[in-house]
C-alpha cells in the first residue's frame, strides 16, 4: 500500500459487503451448480452494474501482466471474490479453473475464447467463436461444460477490470495452464495483494 492510498478516500464498500453476504446465504441454501450459477449470476450482475465501490488499490494495472487481487474469501473457502485488472492488450495463458466461476465486467471489456481437447491427439482447438464480454455483462464458468479458456483485454489502449467469483479459494487451487499441443503445466495463481479491503468497518455508517 503506498502513501497515497493511506490518504485516499475509501469508497463505500457496502455493495461488495452485501454481495458476499448474499452469496454465502445462497451457498447455505443450495449446492446445486445450476442454481448457484444462475442465482449467483444475478447477484454478480447487480454488483457490476455500478462502478463506485472498488478501492483504487485493487484497480491498479501492472505494466507487464494482468493482476488478480483478492477482495474476499469465505471463511470455509467455499468461494472467493477477486478483481482482475487488465492493462492494455494483456491476456491470460490458456488455463482451466477446476471450480465453478462467474465473471462480470466492471470497467471496459474482455475477449474470451474457449478451448476443447481434440479427441484423437488431445491438442487444444478453439471451441466456438471469440466472445466479447462487455461492461456489466456476466458469464458463467461451468466445469461440467469444459472450463478451458483464454481471456484478454478487448482494448489495446486502456485498462479493463472484471470481478470474478469462484467456488473455492481460487489463488490456492491446483489447476493448469496449457500449451496449444494440449500439454498441461501445473498452475497455482496466488494473488497480487497482501492486504484486503476492510468490508467490516461499519463506523462510517453509524
Ligand atoms: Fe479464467
Amino acid at each position: 500500500m503506498n502513501a497515497f492510498a493511506q490518504i485516499a478516500v475509501t469508497p463505500d464498500l457496502s455493495p461488495l459487503r452485501r454481495f458476499v453476504g448474499d452469496f454465502a446465504a445462497l451457498l447455505d441454501e443450495t449446492d446445486d451448480l445450476g442454481a448457484i450459477l444462475e442465482r449467483g449470476g444475478t447477484l454478480l450482475a447487480r454488483l457490476v452494474e455500478r462502478d463506485d465501490w472498488l478501492p483504487d488499490d485493487y484497480a491498479q494495472p501492472h505494466p507487464e501482466r494482468y493482476q488478480q487481487y483478492l477482495l474476499h474469501c469465505d471463511s470455509a473457502e467455499r468461494f472467493s471474490v477477486v478483481s482482475f485488472v487488465w492493462g492494455p492488450g494483456q491476456a491470460t495463458p490458456i488455463h482451466d479453473h477446476r471450480v465453478w466461476g462467474l465473471v462480470g465486467v466492471l470497467r471496459g471489456a474482455e475477449k474470451v475464447q474457449s478451448f476443447r481437447h481434440r479427441e484423437h491427439d488431445g491438442a487444444l482447438v478453439q471451441h466456438g467463436a471469440t466472445r466479447d464480454l462487455l461492461e456489466a455483462e456476466v458469464e458463467p464458468i461451468d466445469p461440467r461444460e469444459g472450463d478451458i479458456h483464454r481471456v484478454e483485454n478487448a482494448f489495446a489502449d486502456r485498462t479493463s477490470i472484471s470481478i470474478h467469483i469462484y467456488g473455492g479459494n481460487i489463488g490456492a487451487v491446483e489447476r493448469a495452464t496449457y500449451r496449444a499441443s494440449g500439454e498441461e503445466r501445473p498452475f497455482i495463481s496466488g494473488y497480487a495483494n497482501t492486504t484486503l479491503p476492510n468490508l467490516w468497518d461499519l463506523s462510517r455508517k453509524a
